[in-house]
């Protein structure tokens, strides 16, 4: 018997979104809905988690596979409402005895107010423990109706209210704390005799209560926890909350923004004090970015993690790694697999993949370095290219500490640079060069004199 367990409520098609994937997976700072909620679960830690699923159960899954945690899931074939849809999770509630209830697409309940509720919900030890907010408009959402003991007498749904009840601000956020025995008990005795002919789940709290046991509320301070998408213009409204809150938090951490337009920071971002953030900068996936940084403007950074001090100037940066005092840009690309090293210099249109790139090494023009290990101290003119592909297969390049690769090298990989060596620019090198050697692969000068085509040339 688990002590406590979690049904996330994930059914809704979302057809006003227009969208090929099912409500839940809809984006809010890049991570969907039911991560923002899966993400505060996680942190309570409830021994099992189940969500409920509609049409698009294979998109659930395959999301659900992307996190760390598992989720059992189950299916609701026919939307026939929230007391349904609990229903088909029957099994949980069996083997729990508290089970927390949440909407898949309310994103940002938090383990905060989840924990408020269940010390209100243990300790007046409740049948139900309804999780309510004070919106600014309370328009379309059920109703907490109190009992003169401040208890929950019942919820009314916007539908279904008069119009004394339409007057109540205080509403049912869909989040709710039940005895699972009590609700197992309830849920056949819902009616569907109401105005969307559904089975609501907020009638639980009634028959709850008239089986004797207590339903209390706990009030969240953040009215915001309530906040749902049925449209492409809510899911906007819910990224701009969060996109400003996000904001807001870090320059209490210290990070410095002189300006927010068009940065926008995932929820997984870490951001050291005095780093500067500039316009038209999205930080996202998992990211870690150390003190004293100048990140943008105009970069795009995803699962990178930067160390002190990093410059990323005009940057995108993919899952890699950017040591402490490393300057990049303007217009650099570090594709997947890059690391690079304590101040090393990547400037302007140089593309990184796959690459170990040792500290203080340069490349400040337009170059190309994929599948290499790069040792310390390494220069590389002008224009060189690691020529990884032959087509077929990619090979690695390997370049000793304090090579000097000439401008317009190509090396031929597989192929070995040793320490110290260098290559005359312009050569293709495809064999390996010794340590302390200078390797030029190119032809020497022809001059052919009185050159026909010349002559052939009108001039002018
Ligand atoms: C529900 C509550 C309402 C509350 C509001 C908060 C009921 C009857 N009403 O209303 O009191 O103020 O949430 O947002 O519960 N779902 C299913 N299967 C279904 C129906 C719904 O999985 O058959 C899921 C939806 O995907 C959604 C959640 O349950 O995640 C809530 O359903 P929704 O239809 O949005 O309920 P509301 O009418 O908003
Ligand atoms: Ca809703």
């Amino acid at each position: 018997m688990n002590e406590t367990a979690c049904i996330v409520l994930a059914a809704g098609d979302g057809k006003r979104m227009r969208s090929d994937k099912p409500k839940v997976l809809m984006n809010v700072l890049f991570e969907p809905m039911l991560g923002w909620v899966l993400d505060s679960v996680e942190e309570i830690n409830p021994d099992e988690i189940c969500v409920v699923v509609g049409n698009g159960e294979e998109q659930v899954r395959a999301y659900l596979e992307t996190r760390g945690r598992l989720c059992s899931v189950v299916r609701q074939t026919e939307r026939k409402g929230t007391g349904h849809a609990v229903m088909q999770a029957e099994n949980v509630l069996r083997n729990s005895k508290s089970v927390l209830v949440l909407c898949g697409d309310a994103p940002f309940i938090d383990a905060g107010t989840i924990n408020a509720a269940l010390k209100i919900h243990n300790e007046g030890h409740c049948g139900v423990t309804v999780i309510a907010a004070v919106p600014d408009d309370p328009f379309g959402y059920g109703r907490i109706v109190r009992d003169t003991n401040g208890d929950l007498l019942r919820i009314v749904e916007q539908k279904d209210a008069d119009e004394n009840q339409r007057s109540i601000g205080e509403i049912n956020s869909g989040a709710y704390w039940f005895d699972s025995a009590a609700l197992l008990e309830a849920l056949p005795m819902l009616m569907n005799d109401n105005a969307a002919g559904e089975y609501y789940l907020t009638d639980a709290v009634s028959v709850i209560r008239k089986s004797g046991r207590r339903a209390a509320v706990c009030t969240a301070e953040n009215k915001y926890i309530v906040l749902g998408a049925n449209s492409r213009a809510d899911l906007t409204v819910l990224n701009n909350y969060a996109r400003e809150k996000i904001i807001n938090e870090l320059m209490l951490e210290g990070v410095e923004f002189p300006c927010t337009d068009g940065i926008i920071i995932g929820k997984n971002v870490e951001i050291g004090r005095d780093t500067v953030i500039l316009p038209n900068t999205v930080i996202r996936g998992k990211c870690r970015i150390g003190c004293g940084c100048e990140i943008g403007p105009n970069s795009l950074l995803e699962d990178t993690t930067a160390g002190d001090g990093v410059i990323l100037n005009n940057v995108q940066s993919y899952q890699s790694v950017v040591e402490s005092g490393a300057h990049i840009g303007p217009f650099s690309q570090l594709r997947s697999g890059s690391h690079i090293g304590r101040n090393v210099k990547i400037g302007d249109f140089v593309e990184i993949k796959n690459s170990n790139i040792g500290e203080k090494t340069s490349a400040a023009h337009l170059t190309y370095i994929g599948d290499s290990d790069v040792g310390r101290g390494v220069n590389f003119g002008c224009g060189c290219v690691t020529a990884n592909y032959d087509g077929i297969h990619k090979f690695r390049t390997k370049i000793g500490d304090d090579a000097f690769i000439g401008c317009n090298t190509n090396l031929i990989a597989p192929v070995e640079i040793g320490d110290n060596a260098a290559t005359g620019a312009g050569s293709t090198i495809t064999e390996n060069v010794p340590s302390n050697a200078l390797a030029v692969e190119r032809a020497g000068t022809r001059i052919i004199d009185d050159w026909e085509m010349n002559k052939k040339r009108p001039r002018k």
